[in-house]
């Protein structure tokens, strides 16, 4: 096997070992911006287009948003935002909230969803 050969087998395999990644948020803020963003802001006291802000999302009492009229199946949910019902509602919205509002089909890619979770938690508080 050639050298340059053995480095690049090698970089994958450290690349792909035990799934180890690293959350990034930068590139979260790029999805965001393409997917969520014609509905959603983050910053505080920012508008709700189509959706709510979503400052002060994680930790907060799903359907509460101020200023935002959610659905009542939202506001029924029961839920209280933290990453893991997060994960679960932008993987599938409709499964989690089934009769909520948010046209949305869900991110179902893993590293995506991943990303997107980790560019909330930055810039949401
Ligand atoms: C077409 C507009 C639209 C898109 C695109 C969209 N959303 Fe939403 N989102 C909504 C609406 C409307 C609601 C309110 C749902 C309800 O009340 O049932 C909502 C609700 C939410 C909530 C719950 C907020 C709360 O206060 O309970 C979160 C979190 C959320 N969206 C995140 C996202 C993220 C992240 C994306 C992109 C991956 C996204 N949304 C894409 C319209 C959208």
């Amino acid at each position: 096997m050639k050298a340059a050969t053995a480095i690049s087998v090698a970089s994958v395999l450290i690349l792909t070992a035990g799934g180890a990644r690293a959350q990034s948020a930068e590139s979260g803020e790029r999805t965001f911006n393409q997917q969520c963003k014609s509905c959603h802001t983050v910053e505080k006291g920012g508008p709700s287009p189509l959706g709510p802000n979503l400052f002060g999302v994680i930790g907060r009492k799903a359907g509460s948003a101020p200023g935002f009229a959610s659905s009542d199946a939202m506001k029924k949910s029961g839920i209280t935002w933290d990453e893991a019902s997060l994960a679960d509602y932008l993987k599938d919205p409709k499964a989690k909230v089934p009769d909520g509002k948010m046209v949305f089909a869900g991110l179902k890619r893993p590293a995506q969803l991943a990303d997107v979770i980790a560019y909330l938690r930055k810039a949401t508080q």
